[in-house]
């Protein structure tokens, strides 16, 4: 395996998920190659302190363009709050470094656009994180499609449901601030997972409604205080996409109030002949709908192991979080090798943006209560 030193900017929550998936590549088969974590850049001396236990790092610093200006690094991943992705994303993609990206891709539609002109700049190779479709279930979700088996198609659902913002007493952070998080709220947190599958199935939105709720307005700012919480909460698109020679509805939803969900990526695709549905619920089941004559059934399967790239892991095992998302980092390095082929790739600049432009589209949408065609 060829060695790729890897950088990390913003270490907290997806940096740690990122060093532990380089940690264990061992577990892929016949991979060209292997990333070395060799550097983490975060503001919080406590965040870096936790990087002392991985033992590939050289570099720690607070300073971003340290880490930048290190010739070492290849790669760099950036997981920071979203108001800064468009500064960071630029410099990374100026100091000749190859980047992968974070959802939502900049904090809005105009950040989004400024990042693609400078990958179109200095050519460089660039993909933003959606982990999900790389899980077993979504991969079976695709090959059904694929295979004609739906008829004519006649809806699609896909969505992305957690509760950790039921409590409010829970203090604020940077995910519910419009400042850090974008005036998209919760579409910047969760849209690219529910729109990623569906865009790379061709379902491209033509019009979309939005129903976006900011349900709890305050919260305690942990210094015995309280603080605005000015993003959006829960967010329903309804969108219509072009079939041939129809309509059809596709209902996308993103919400972080969503009471008994932990972390519930689905998607339903339902035609004449056929259906499909998957969720992380259910994180080894795969339905199917078929018609045969007068009958019509839901059949449930189970799954297995099998992702996009192969593992040494055992084939009627089941795949969880850090497996989808060390799955995607290995696409990511397999499709910038040149290796991937027909397999299935993380989420392009190109699908960022389609996702940016439905989002800002609902934002008026909610404004005006009314339909926008895009
Ligand atoms: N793919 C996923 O499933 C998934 C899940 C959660 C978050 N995310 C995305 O990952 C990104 C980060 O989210 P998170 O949950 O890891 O946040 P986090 O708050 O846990 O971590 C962000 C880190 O960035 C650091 N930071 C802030 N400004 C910095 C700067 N100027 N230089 C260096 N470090 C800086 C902070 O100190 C913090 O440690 C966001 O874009 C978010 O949308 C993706």
């Amino acid at each position: 395996m060829k060695e790729v030193n890897v950088g990390i900017i913003g270490g907290g929550l997806m940096g740690k998920e990122s060093a532990s998936a380089f940690a264990r590549w061992f577990v892929f088969n016949d991979m060209p190659v292997k990333p070395v974590l060799k550097a983490v850049c975060d503001l919080n001396e406590q965040v870096l302190e936790w990087y002392r236990n991985v033992e590939t790092v050289q570099q720690f610093t607070t300073s971003y363009k340290e880490l930048l200006n290190n010739s070492d690094i290849e790669v760099v991943y950036v997981a920071v709050p979203h108001h800064l992705h468009e500064e960071l994303y630029i410099e990374v993609l100026e100091s000749k470094k190859d980047l992968i990206a974070e959802k939502p891709f900049g904090v809005n539609l105009n950040a989004c656009k400024n990042i693609i002109k400078k990958i179109k700049e200095t050519d460089r190779f660039v993909r933003c994180s959606s982990e999900f479709p790389f899980l077993p279930g979504p991969q079976k979700v695709i090959e059904y499609v694929k295979s004609g088996k739906l008829g004519k198609l006649l809806e699609v659902k896909s969505g992305f449901h957690h509760s950790s913002d039921l409590n409010p007493n829970k203090p604020i952070n940077w995910k519910r601030m419009v400042k850090f998080c974008g005036e998209i709220g919760v579409m910047g947190d969760l849209g690219m997972h529910a729109v990623h599958l569906p865009f790379r199935l061709g379902y491209y939105p033509i019009s979309v409604y939005a129903d976006l709720q900011n349900i709890i307005k305050e919260r305690p700012d942990g210094r015995g205080n309280t603080e605005a919480c000015d993003t959006w909460d829960n967010a329903i698109l309804h969108t219509r996409i072009q079939k041939e020679d129809h309509i059809v509805p596709m209902a996308l939803e993103m919400k972080r109030i969503a009471p008994s969900e932990t972390n519930t990526w689905y998607i339903e695709i339902i035609g004449t002949e056929g259906g499909v549905k998957y969720s992380t619920k259910e994180p080894k089941t795969l339905w199917t709908f078929n018609v045969e004559g007068k009958s019509q059934r839901w059949q449930k399967e189970d799954l297995g192991f099998a992702s996009v790239l192969e593992t040494i892991t055992g084939g009627i095992f089941e795949p969880g979080f850090p497996d989808c998302f060390q799955q995607m980092l290995g696409a990511y390095f397999v499709e910038r090798t040149g290796n991937l082929g027909d397999r299935f790739g993380c989420a392009t600049p190109e699908e960022a943006l389609r996702s940016h432009q439905l989002f800002e589209a609902a934002l008026k949408s909610e404004k005006d209560h009314q339909v926008i065609v895009l």
